[in-house]
């Protein structure tokens, strides 16, 4: 076995920070030591003046996905390129089982578009399209066999990805039953499309208008029948995903101060982006903004309440949602009518970035950071301590973050397959400087040394995050 050593740095975990050198054997972490007590090692990368945290991991991923009659702009080798560039180590993206397709056709499908393509680990979580009885037992194969262990269910897009509310509740039911998480895409679906006909009827037809016929009380309201639906099948455990807005985020924290397993992520549009400043750009320009649940009003206090949320682990991850497409032929597919714009917004290349951004505001502390992008989604979807921590025992990924390092995201410097960048021109105080996976340095003094290939599936456990 080879061994690699990061010395002195600053080790930072959920429990604090410690100076401390760690030790590689091949794969895995061996050893935390006493900073100088290990002076020879295969390979040493010196982190003197940095921080080293756990490979981020991204809980929330769509390479590929097919949406409104196109594709994700990223493929599985270039949306975990991106990642690792941005020192994100695990994805789990969503296997998609579409509405009279079988569960376990979806889920081979996607592996057969991400086995051997992926520059970092990935696992799954499995999109249910259509809640039956063979979709039901699927489901406890998946668990027991397949190492998926969460299911995503959607309140919203009728027709498309949607379950109604008894489809929902039986689901729940069974996740009760095989220790499941459930995920939840908490808008209400029907009452939207009730929004957007109006709109469209009355010559709305901008950007913008996404933003104005999902409002934030469809979203509270989804999460609210979310929370109860969960409660009536035995308090199964519930994940909010993508959680955008004030309203959804006090019902979440009101079910978490009553002890329910009831969780939550936001991402980080939602902690930077308007519906005013971005959606609202002139024109069609505001497509580029274009995803669900939408960017909420600036004049509301939904930005704040999320950094808070964050703080007081009412929200406990912070993930992408990375659904990239390109302004040019995607987006433009729904120029004349908002309806028809691919929802996505691409960022797996920076949420660690834009988190740090956090720590440097004062609104996270160097702890909470690693915890919300990469200890907690470890423990969520059942990937802990092998991901998620630098402990002896755990894979060997490993971020070397250098706090007075710059970094300025553009669509020039980005390494995603998408032809705009959500956060063009944000300037971040902070740099990923060296990502290493499973032992093999993939990115160093700014040169990128992944292959496609090395990124291995992880079948994942149950949730250890439960109460
Ligand atoms: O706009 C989004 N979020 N697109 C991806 C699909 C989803 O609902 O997560
Ligand atoms: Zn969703
Ligand atoms: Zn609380
Ligand atoms: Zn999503």
């Amino acid at each position: 076995m080879t061994t690699l050593l990061v010395k002195g740095g600053k080790v930072i975990g959920p429990a604090g920070a410690i100076d401390a050198d760690v030790l590689v054997d091949g794969e895995r972490i061996v050893a935390l030591s006493l900073p100088g007590s290990i002076t020879t090692a295969d390979t040493i990368v010196d982190a003197t003046g940095k921080y080293v945290i756990p490979g981020g991991v991204d809980a929330h991923t769509h390479m590929e996905l097919p949406f409104g009659g196109t594709f994700a702009s990223d493929t599985f080798e270039t949306g975990t390129r991106a990642a690792a560039w941005g020192g994100t180590t695990t994805i789990v993206d969503f296997a998609v089982q579409r509405t009279g397709e079988r569960v376990q056709d979806g889920l081979a499908a996607w592996h057969a578009k991400a086995d051997g393509e992926c520059h970092v680990d990935y696992a799954f979580h499995q999109i249910l399209g259509g809640v039956d009885e063979d979709a039901l037992k699927a489901m406890d194969q998946l668990v027991a066999e397949e190492g998926i262990t969460s299911f995503k269910l959607f309140m919203a897009y009728p027709g498309v990805f949607y379950s109604d509310d008894g489809q929902i509740l039986r689901a729940m039911q069974r996740a009760r039953e095989n220790g499941a998480m459930i995920m939840m895409h908490a808008e209400n679906g029907p009452a939207i499309d009730v929004l957007v006909a109006q709109a469209l009827a009355r010559g709305e037809t901008d950007p913008i208008h996404h933003g104005i016929t999902r409002p934030a009380a469809l979203e509270a309201e989804a999460t609210s029948r979310a929370i109860y639906l969960a409660e009536v099948a035995r308090d199964t455990p519930l994940y909010i995903v993508h959680l955008s807005a004030s309203g959804a985020l006090a019902r979440v924290a009101e079910a978490r101060d009553n002890g329910r397993n009831v969780f939550a992520e936001t991402c980080p549009q939602y902690l930077y982006l308007t519906l005013e400043d971005q959606l609202g750009a002139p024109g069609f320009e505001g497509a580029k903004w274009v995803c669900s649940t939408p960017l909420r009003s600036k004049h509301e206090s939904h930005g704040r309440d999320l950094w808070r949320g964050l703080r007081t682990n009412d929200l406990s991850v912070v993930s992408t949602d990375h659904c990239p497409f390109c302004f040019k032929d995607q987006k433009e597919l729904g120029v004349g009518d908002f309806s028809k714009i691919p929802n996505g917004i691409g960022g797996v290349e920076h949420r660690v970035d834009l988190l740090y951004q956090g720590v440097v505001d004062g609104q996270l502390s160097l702890e909470r950071w690693v915890e919300t992008i990469a200890t907690t989604p470890a423990r969520m979807f059942g990937l802990y301590p092998r991901k998620g921590v630098i402990a002896p025992g755990s894979d060997a990924d490993i971020v070397v973050y250098d706090p007075n390092g710059r970094t300025r995201i553009s669509v020039e410097t980005h390494h995603m397959n998408m032809d705009h960048s959500a956060f063009e021109g944000y300037e971040i105080a902070g740099k990923v400087e060296t990502v290493i996976s499973r032992g093999t340095v993939l990115l160093e003094d700014g040169v990128y040394r992944g292959r496609k290939g090395h990124g291995q599936y992880l079948r994942r456990g149950l949730s250890s995050y439960l109460v």
